[in-house]
C-alpha cells in the first residue's frame, strides 16, 4: 500500500481523481484549504486535512507523518482575469506553493509527482499543438503554471522523484455517480456557465470576443470530460512509478470547438437563449487544441466520454442535481 497526497482534492477535478483513487489499494490523503473547494466534494474514504500549501511546515509534517510516496498536486488559483489583476496572489499560491511541495521531497519518501498544468502555457497556437512546442504563456495564470512545471523539472533528479506534467486542455462534465461535479462558478468556465444558465427561465450566455482570427471569430478550445482526465491521472502515476520515468503530456481529445459551436449546441436545448457578445478577456488565447499522439502512445487509455454532447449533458445534469432540479430541463 502506498500513501498518496492530493492537494486540491476537495476541488472539482481533485474530487474526481480521489473518487477513482479510493478504489485502489492506497491510502489517500487530501490537503485543501477549501478556498474554492467544498466539504461536500470530500470523499469519506480519504483522510482530509484542512491546510494550505503555502504553509511549508504543515506540508512537511504531512509528508513525514504519512510517509507520502506520491503527490498529485492540483491546488491552485485558476481565474484567468483575476490573475491579471492580482499577480502577487497568484504567484504566492501557484508558484511558491508548488516550490513548497517540492522542498518537501528533499530526503523524504516521495517518489512521484503528478502536476496539473494547463494548455495555456503554449500561448497562441494555430491548429493542434504537441508537447515539444516552446512554451509562450500569454496571461499571468499561464505563467504561474509554466513556473510550476519548471520548478518540478528542475528538482526531479536532485530530489530523486519522477514527475508527470499533465497539460489539461478544457475540463468539463461530472461524475456519473452523481455525487460530485463542478460547484464553484468563479473560474469563468464556459460549460459551468452554460449549466447554470440551463436552469434559468431566460438563459443568457456571454461570448468573450467574436473577432478572433478563427472560423467564426470566437475562441477555439479542446474539451475533455473530467472522468477521462481522472483515469489519466491514475494511469500516468502508474506509468512513471513502474517505469521510473518522467513524462509531459497533453490531456485533451485532439479536437477544437469554437465557443460559438458549443453555444449553438446549447441553443438547441434552450431555444430562448440570448447570446451576448462581450469584450475579450485579457489572458485568453485565440485557439488551442491538443496533439494527442504522445498521450495515446504512452498511456493507451480508451476514452469513455469523448463526445461534446455527452460532456454538455453531463455538466447540465450535475447542475440539476446540485440545485435539486429535474432533468431534462425545459
Ligand atoms: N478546470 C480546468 O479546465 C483546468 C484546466 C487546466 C488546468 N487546471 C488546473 O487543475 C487544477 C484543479 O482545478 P479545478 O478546476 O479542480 O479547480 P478548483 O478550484 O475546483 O480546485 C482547486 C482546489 O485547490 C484548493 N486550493 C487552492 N489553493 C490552495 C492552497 N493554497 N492550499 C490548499 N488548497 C488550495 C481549492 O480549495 C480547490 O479545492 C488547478 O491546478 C488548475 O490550474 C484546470
Amino acid at each position: 500500500m502506498e500513501s498518496i497526497l492530493i492537494t486540491g482534492g476537495a476541488g472539482y477535478i481533485g474530487s474526481h481523481i480521489v473518487e477513482k483513487l479510493v478504489k485502489t489499494n492506497n491510502k489517500i490523503i487530501i490537503l485543501d484549504n477549501l478556498i474554492t473547494g467544498y466539504k461536500k466534494l470530500i470523499n469519506k474514504k480519504a483522510i482530509f486535512i484542512k491546510g494550505d500549501i503555502k504553509n511549508y511546515k504543515k506540508l512537511l509534517n504531512i509528508v513525514k507523518k504519512y510517509k507520502i510516496n506520491s503527490i498529485i498536486h492540483l491546488a491552485a488559483y485558476l481565474n484567468i482575469s483575476e490573475a491579471e489583476k492580482n499577480k502577487k496572489k497568484y504567484y504566492l499560491n501557484n508558484v511558491v506553493g508548488t516550490l513548497n511541495i517540492i522542498k518537501c521531497c528533499k530526503n523524504e519518501s516521495v517518489k512521484n509527482i503528478v502536476f496539473s498544468s494547463s494548455c495555456s502555457i503554449y500561448g497562441n497556437v494555430k491548429g493542434s499543438v504537441n508537447e515539444k512546442k516552446r512554451a509562450s504563456p500569454k496571461g499571468y495564470y499561464a505563467f504561474t503554471k509554466l513556473k510550476g512545471e519548471q520548478i518540478i523539472k528542475k528538482y526531479s533528479k536532485k530530489f530523486n522523484y519522477n514527475y508527470a506534467i499533465l497539460r489539461y486542455f478544457n475540463i468539463a462534465g461530472a461524475s456519473s455517480t452523481k455525487k460530485i461535479g463542478e460547484i464553484n462558478s468563479s473560474h469563468g468556465h464556459l460549460f459551468k456557465n452554460i449549466a447554470i444558465q440551463s436552469l434559468k427561465k431566460n438563459p443568457k450566455i456571454n461570448i468573450y470576443g467574436n473577432n478572433y482570427n478563427t472560423k467564426d471569430g470566437t475562441c477555439i478550445r479542446d474539451y475533455m470530460h473530467v472522468t477521462d482526465l481522472s483515469v489519466t491521472h491514475i494511469k500516468a502515476l502508474e506509468y512513471i512509478n513502474n517505469n521510473s520515468k518522467s513524462i509531459t503530456l497533453n490531456c485533451g481529445y485532439g479536437k477544437g470547438y469554437s465557443v460559438l459551436d458549443i453555444v449553438k449546441i446549447f441553443k438547441k436545448i434552450k431555444k430562448n437563449l440570448t447570446i451576448n457578445i462581450a469584450a475579450k478577456r485579457k489572458g485568453d488565447v485565440e485557439s488551442v487544441y491538443a496533439d494527442t499522439g504522445k498521450f495515446k502512445k504512452i498511456l493507451k487509455i480508451k476514452m469513455k466520454y469523448n463526445n461534446i454532447n455527452t460532456i454538455l449533458k453531463s455538466s447540465i445534469k450535475w447542475e440539476c442535481i446540485l440545485k435539486n432540479r429535474k432533468y431534462p430541463i425545459n
